[in-house]
């Protein structure tokens, strides 16, 4: 094998599509997805590539130093893609110490199983990666400087404040999601600094797109809509986030692993700012649209709820650099983007069965119909 990459986090959402483009597009790289299958982690996202010859999974938590080391040792690794996380901003304001030992010390843990292993080697460094992902929720929130004029239609394209989060942007976290995010990537910028290891940070906004765990808006709101159950808006449904096309962001994380500078950090975004509120109503007309009802029956379901404490307003990311040094862009237009994953949703309605009974279900009975 011409590369042996770990992969962690790769039975969630953005994960098992980063897993399923390098096992198909690199089938000279071994690709070994560490997964401790928490909630949110779903080996049925990758049904489809499992069986490939250049593919394994070890079921493993990244806070178990000894395993992560044992893991480097028997498969040789030397580049790392670090997805694994808890990731629901509203779980971090319930339970925020689970957030700091998988986010925190779990990167901790890899990036220390990583030095000790790769310095003992005579190359030492030389060809090695670690790669971190983060979110544009580090730099906190954003004003919003234009809330009135808000689209009305499917296509316009709205800017809803002059500033945007650059790589420059000062860290600024105000949830425990964020501020534990925050965090890791300050021990991977450590990492190089003092260790010399050859590091890469990238900061995405908000994806979207199949295989996302149903707590998320899209997801959550297609499946509501479908079964016309209440849709819950926090607060006024005028906070903003910039949305990206998964296998968008999937696309640039292969660039920046061969690709990115080391020690360097490049923003990820759209340039695709919605107010929740529009986004919502988008759903709800492609949802009934593709289900054959009258287009926008379902807005009868919006129900707006108490905030998300902390809510933070607009997130906004500035993807230049990333474009001007390395090339890549959003492939998808949004329309598209969203019809294909409402469709994908509507289609696969046993995937969201399967995840949505169980030990899920109570949580999210807890959550949202007690609010
Ligand atoms: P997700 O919650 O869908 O998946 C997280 C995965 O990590 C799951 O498979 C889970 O089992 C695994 N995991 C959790 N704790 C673990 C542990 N201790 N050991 C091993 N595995 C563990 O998350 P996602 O939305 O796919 O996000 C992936 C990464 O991308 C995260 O680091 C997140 O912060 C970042 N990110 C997400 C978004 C987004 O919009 N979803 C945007 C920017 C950045
Ligand atoms: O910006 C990147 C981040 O995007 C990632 O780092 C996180 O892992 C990811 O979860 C996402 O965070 P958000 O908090 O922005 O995503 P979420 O889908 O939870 O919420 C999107 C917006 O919708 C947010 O303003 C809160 C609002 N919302 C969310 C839910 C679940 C509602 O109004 N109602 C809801 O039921």
């Amino acid at each position: 094998m011409k590369r042996n990459i770990l992969i962690t986090g790769g039975a969630g959402f953005i994960g098992s599509h980063v897993v399923r483009l390098f096992v198909t597009k690199y089938p000279d790289y071994r690709i070994v997805n560490l997964d401790k299958l928490t909630y949110a982690g779903n080996l049925e996202n990758l049904r489809d590539i499992e069986d490939r010859p250049n593919y394994r999974f070890e079921k493993a938590d990244i806070c178990d130093f000894d395993t992560v080391c044992e893991l480097f040792r028997r498969y040789d690794i030397d580049g790392v893609i670090h997805l694994a996380a808890e990731s629901h901003v509203d779980r971090s304001i319930r339970d925020p110490f689970t957030f700091a030992r998988t986010n925190v010390l779990g990167t901790l843990s890899l990036l220390q199983a990583a030095r000790l292993y790769w310095e003992a080697k005579p190359e030492k460094y030389e060809g090695k990666r670690f790669y971190h992902i983060s979110t544009d929720e580090v730099y906190g929130a954003l004003e919003l400087t234009r809330p009135e004029g808000a689209r009305s239609d499917f296509s316009a394209h709205e800017v809803y404040g002059d500033e945007f989060f650059t790589e420059e942007t000062k860290y600024n976290p105000h949830s425990p999601y964020s501020a534990s995010k925050a965090s890791s990537d300050h021990f991977v910028r450590a990492f190089h600094d003092t260790y010399g290891m050859p590091t890469v940070v990238t900061n995405c906004s908000n994806n979207y797109g199949p295989y996302q765990f149903p707590e998320k808006l899209i997801p959550l709101f297609i499946n509501n809509i479908r079964h016309e159950k209440p849709l819950p808006v926090y607060g006024r449904g005028e906070n903003v986030r910039d949305w990206l096309y998964v296998e968008d962001h999937a696309r640039a994380i292969d660039l920046i692993f061969h690709k990115g500078k080391v020690a360097d950090t490049y923003n990820i975004g759209g340039f695709n700012e919605w107010r929740n509120i529009d986004l919502i109503r988008v759903l709800v007309r492609t949802v009934d649209r593709l289900l054959g009802r009258p287009e926008g029956a379902s807005e009868r379901l919006i129900t707006f709820v108490t905030d998300r404490a902390g809510h933070d307003l607009r997130y906004a990311i500035d993807s230049r650099k990333l474009k001007n040094e390395l090339g890549w862009e959003p492939s998808l237009q949004f329309e598209e983007g969203i019809e294909k994953t409402v469709r994908w949703y509507l289609e696969h309605q046993e995937w969201m069965d399967r995840i949505t009974s169980g030990e899920y279900e109570l949580y999210y009975e807890t959550m949202y119909r007690y609010r």
